[in-house]
């Protein structure tokens, strides 16, 4: 039997007070939408047709690397409205129907739905909840067939009553869904076309309705506020540290790592506190990673050692190196084996070669760095003129004497030396030294002024 997913997006999002539309809004540095998609793409199915409205434009922008097909509902007039608007657009005889803003469904729960439903023409997913407030109701008989769903604000105090909840998702035949969806009418509180209704409408043809329950209430959870989206958030991050402990990474505190993006560890990798991974992040063998860092798309080979409070993005850092404490690492930087950037130390599009060493608060941008340089504390590349970015490159072996001004673009050959305290303009000869400094005088008996006393 062919899949088709209708996922519904549609909706304002009015609670989360914020002129972003609500399934943008990001679990785990990713929308909410685009979990929901990727969920649906690992069914395999025929399309995925996303009924956007609200904000439709931007939501389609920013989702533009996603293969699906974009369905308008120009009026918000209910879930069976909005999946009407999509319905003629299914090619597969089975349609799964997910919401946009419940990003944590689980791909083996939709697989049960689907097994469960497979001989039957419709198939819910439901939940038994504590507080199942605002959420419609699961009717059913004496003997357990369901009969309806109510929604909250047409429920008696009977059927309020009534815990096990409609998580909104469900499986339909697709012939059978729209010839109900065509039936659907809109007497109710809220005036709306309701999803919902196609349940008596299959019961009403004698049809059984399957369903399946879910043990998880969060997988099932939509985000209407902020502070729905935060529980989730917290869900997400918990999960996905738990996961790196059982794969054998070890962490300080599994409440206080997030990863908005994926984080790849090898073995022995140990991450300290408060730090946070964004976009992809390769951890090798044996590299640890100190509290309070910042991490995003990097790449970091093993046995290096991340200290406290480093900042490192688009950056690759080769094995066994010494990072930080308290160094940024720019876009663009490349650490090679065994070289160190110690505190306050800014590396910016910039090669530092095997062994090389820029231990304290230096600035090294647009530059390259031979093996086992030594750039003494305070260096600073001057890469910019006001308009241009130039270059500095530096051969193997040099050592370069504390708070020198390299002024780009400038070449520093292999085993030269530079005397501290120089603004180096001009290239520097291969095994020299090479230093540019006002003679150090002494004044004799200068008198340094005093305070008159009172
Ligand atoms: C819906 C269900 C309810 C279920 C709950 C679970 C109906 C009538 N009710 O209620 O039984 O317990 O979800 O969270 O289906 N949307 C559109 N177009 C519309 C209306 C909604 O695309 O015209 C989208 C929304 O963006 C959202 C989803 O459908 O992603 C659910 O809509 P919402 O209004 O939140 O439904 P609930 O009232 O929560
Ligand atoms: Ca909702």
């Amino acid at each position: 039997m062919s899949l088709s997913v209708i996922i519904l997006a549609a909706g304002q999002g009015t609670r989360m007070y914020s002129s972003k539309p609500k399934v943008l809004h990001e679990i785990g540095g990713k929308p909410m939408l685009a979990h929901v998609i990727e969920l649906a793409q690992k069914l395999e199915p025929v399309e995925t047709c996303v009924v956007v409205g609200h904000q439709a434009e931007s939501v389609k922008t920013q989702m533009s690397d996603y293969a699906v097909q974009w369905i308008l509902q120009a009026e918000q007039l209910g879930t069976g409205h909005a999946v009407q608007q999509a319905i003629d657009a299914i090619s597969a005889d089975r349609v799964l129907v997910l919401y946009g803003d419940t990003p944590l469904t689980r791909v083996s729960s939709l697989e049960k739905l689907l097994n469960a439903s497979a001989t039957k023409k419709l198939g819910l997913l439901t939940v038994e909840m504590k507080n199942p407030t605002g959420y419609g109701r699961i009717v059913r008989d004496s003997t357990g067939k369901i009969l309806k769903i109510v929604e909250e604000k047409d429920a008696s105090d009977e059927i309020k009553k009534i815990t096990e909840g409609n998580t909104g998702i469900l499986c339909a035949e697709t012939t059978s869904l729209k010839r109900w969806l065509n039936n659907l009418e809109n007497n109710n509180q809220q005036r709306e076309y309701y999803l919902t209704d196609c349940i008596a409408a299959c019961v009403a043809e004698n049809e059984p309705v399957a369903s399946v329950l879910i043990a998880d209430e969060n997988e099932v959870a939509g985000v209407n506020n902020k502070l729905q989206l935060e529980q989730l958030e917290r869900v997400y991050q918990l999960q996905q540290a738990e996961a790196l402990l059982i794969q054998g990474v070890t962490l300080a505190d599994k409440n206080r790592v997030d990863i908005r993006g994926a984080l790849a560890c090898g073995k022995d990798v140990f991450i300290d506190v408060n730090c946070v991974f964004q976009g992809d992040v390769q951890l090798g063998d044996g590299v640890s990673i100190g509290p309070n860092c910042f991490i995003s798309n990097t790449e970091i080979q093993e046995n290096t050692s991340v200290l406290a409070n480093c900042v490192l993005e688009d950056s690759r850092v080769g094995e066994s190196c010494n990072i930080g404490p308290f160094s940024r690492l720019r876009p663009g930087a490349e650490m090679s084996a065994h070289s160190k950037a110690g505190n306050f130390v800014e590396i910016k599009n910039a090669k530092i070669g095997k062994g090389a060493k820029v231990n304290h608060l230096s600035y090294v941008g647009d530059a390259e760095l031979g093996e086992d340089v030594n750039i003494g504390a305070g260096t600073i590349t001057c890469n910019y003129d006001g308009a241009n970015k130039h270059k500095t490159i530096i051969g193997d072996n040099v050592f370069i004497g504390s708070n020198t001004a390299l002024v780009a673009p400038v070449t520093v050959a292999d085993d030269a030396t530079i005397g501290a305290g120089s603004t180096i303009t001009r290239d520097a000869p291969e095994a020299e030294l090479t230093l540019e400094r006002s003679k150090q005088i002494t004044i004799k008996g200068w008198q340094r002024p005093k305070k008159e006393k009172r």
